[in-house]
């Protein structure tokens, strides 16, 4: 199972956005996914219908050893794509789990009880921070994807989050690598944005997805039907772009995980 993090300490970039619909995307493929939802405001866990009452277990739980994955783990209405429900005790845990041992590696060591073969892919929604949860999610992966609003600072705090995933590296993880910068909310009637987007390709050349996701509507009016919007709407551009980034994803996979 490869594992891969969401983030990006902004807020409101397309992290949660990204993580439902690419989950969904890889499942449509064929994949066996599971997306951990990593943030206390657990709107992966809404956006795929998953109701408060049914998060008895959580990625909370997981963390501070209440309980087992399998306990945890939750199927969605979407084929393959399982999830670890996030609720609102996880705010509470990046202060909690400072006199835990080994808090760094705590989802890590969680993750490595996966049984060989039940899974091919993890993804997690991490939440708009650098702080212990987003550690503990770079901490478990082998790579990270990183959505970028296409806006006019979304280079500005990149440059702090490669500073973190250097220390990761340093500290903990040393083969951590960054799968991808994926670009989000990209609209083609404002030149601002085609602007923003040439300068990221500048910048980081090909570490940037070909693939980049259109400001579209029905990708924030699915979350609230509780479907992703890959089966929302699964024409609309959006959907087809997430497509277009599962495929892309898959694509830049290690050759063994493309195998399973
Ligand atoms: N490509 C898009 N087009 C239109 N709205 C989007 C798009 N991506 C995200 N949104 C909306 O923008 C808001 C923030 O997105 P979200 O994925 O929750 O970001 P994050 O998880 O980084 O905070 C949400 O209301 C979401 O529905
Ligand atoms: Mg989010």
């Amino acid at each position: 199972m490869i594992c891969i993090a969401i983030a990006n300490q902004k807020g409101g970039v397309g992290k949660t956005t990204t993580a439902i619909n690419l989950a969904t995307g890889l499942a449509a493929t064929g994949l066996r996914v599971l997306l951990v939802d990593l943030d206390p405001q657990g709107n992966a866990s809404t956006g795929l219908g998953v109701n408060q009452a049914d998060r008895a277990q959580s990625s909370y739980d997981l963390l501070v050893g209440n309980c087992a994955l399998d306990d945890a783990v939750i199927a969605t209405r979407v084929p393959k794509l399982d999830l670890v429900a996030a609720t609102q005790d996880l705010s509470g845990a990046e202060i909690e789990l400072i006199d835990y041992e080994e808090r760094t590696h705590r989802l890590a060591h969680v993750l490595a009880e996966a049984p060989g073969g039940r899974w091919d892919i993890c993804l997690i929604d991490c939440p708009p921070s650098l702080g212990l949860l987003t550690i503990n999610a770079m901490v478990a992966a082998q790579s990270l994807l990183v959505p970028l609003q296409c806006e006019f600072f979304a280079l500005e705090g990149l440059s702090q989050l490669l500073q973190t995933v250097d220390r990761i590296r340093g500290r903990f993880n040393p083969a951590l690598s960054i799968m991808g910068v994926a670009l989000t909310m990209y609209d083609r009637r404002n030149r601002l944005t085609d602007q923003v987007a040439d300068d990221v390709r500048a910048c980081l050349g090909d570490l940037v997805f070909h693939t980049v996701i259109p400001r579209n509507v029905r990708l924030s009016e699915a979350p609230s039907h509780g479907v992703p919007a890959l089966i929302y709407d699964v024409r609309c551009s959006g959907s087809e772009a997430y497509m277009r980034l599962a495929r892309e994803l898959i694509a830049r996979l290690p050759q063994q995980e493309k195998a399973a």
